[in-house]
């Protein structure tokens, strides 16, 4: 723990990544371009934008599944390109998707330890692991009663803080979350917002990668906004706040557009039976057979 503390406090002012310039072409389809990005040990930076904005394309780069074709990507300071999201790990750098988080099927602790195995001689230690399993996920305050059940019992929520709690653990420096909270209720969002801080206060730089600016506002230090592959705004928290943030999210210009398209049509209307009946959606097909 003491170590992270340092690393955080001698790397806070240099990016632990960044990316300059960078671009991804599929084809002809150019799915970002001229994209800079920092990224910070001890900081959560948000990056929000809508379906098709270059969201996940962004974390594949950084996570080594594809590579770039321009720009330039550094991890501390050194300019790389990932191979394979080997690579990526080898550097620290983390990845969290939403529903490959973690294999359904195998316990808690063995999650824990995928690709980690400890072992004694030619054998896992299974003691071990449970134990050191079960002191860190109580660590960060992550009830599991039975770390022998399969991952695919627990919810969603849980799932994802056990990912943040091992990416942690073995000492990873940037974690990236991909929408981790795009699948759950309010509760388990806010359970899944304390762990992004918890990683955050151990030094590490996040990625919380998410549609909804309500989320990235009480846990973000740092907001970057996608539009068809580009930034289109890049701001710390003293430069923005929430109001402004939901509203360059949710394009401020194309809600005028919309809201005149909408105009004359009554939001508190509740339209009559009959008009549902007949100029509206269509009967199901039982009821008119009934009717018949
Ligand atoms: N493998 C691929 N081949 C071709 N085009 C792709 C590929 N992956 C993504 N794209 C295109 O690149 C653009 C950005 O896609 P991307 O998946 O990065 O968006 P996103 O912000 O993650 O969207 P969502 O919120 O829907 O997940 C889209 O136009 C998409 O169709
Ligand atoms: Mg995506």
């Amino acid at each position: 723990m003491a170590a992270l503390e340092d690393t955080r406090v001698e790397s806070s002012d240099r990016p632990v990544l960044e990316l300059v310039d960078c671009g991804k072409s599929y084809g002809n389809v150019h799915a970002l371009r001229g994209v800079n990005l920092s990224v910070r040990q001890g900081e959560v930076t948000c990056v929000l934008g809508d379906n098709g904005a270059g969201k996940s394309t962004l974390i594949k780069i950084v996570a080594g599944l594809h590579e770039h074709s321009e720009g330039t990507m550094r991890v501390n300071g050194e300019e790389r390109s990932f191979g394979s999201p080997r690579a990526a790990q080898a550097l620290g750098i983390a990845t969290v998707y939403q529903d490959l988080a973690l294999a359904p099927l195998m316990a808690v602790w063995r999650n824990f330890f995928l690709g980690n195995e400890v072992r004694r001689g030619p054998f896992l230690d299974i003691d071990e692991m449970k134990r050191v399993a079960g002191e860190e996920l109580t660590k960060m305050g992550i009830i599991i009663p039975d770390l022998d059940r399969p991952v695919g019992s627990l919810s969603g929520g849980q799932r994802q803080c056990i990912a943040i709690a091992r990416a942690i653990y073995f000492g990873a420096k940037v974690v990236i979350l991909d929408e981790p909270t795009a699948a759950l209720g309010v509760k388990q969002s806010g359970v899944v917002l304390k762990y992004i801080v918890k990683a955050r206060d151990a030094g590490l730089g996040v990625i919380f990668i998410t549609h909804n600016p309500h989320h990235a506002y009480l846990v973000g230090n740092h907001f970057v906004i996608l539009k068809l592959g580009r930034v289109v705004l890049d701001a710390h928290r003293d430069e923005l706040d929430l109001d402004r943030l939901t509203a360059e999210m949710a394009g401020g210009q194309e809600l005028d557009e919309l809201s005149h398209e909408l105009r004359g049509s009554d939001p508190g209307k509740v339209a009559p039976a009959h008009e549902v009946e007949h100029g509206g959606v269509p009967a199901p097909e039982a009821d008119r057979a009934d009717g018949a």
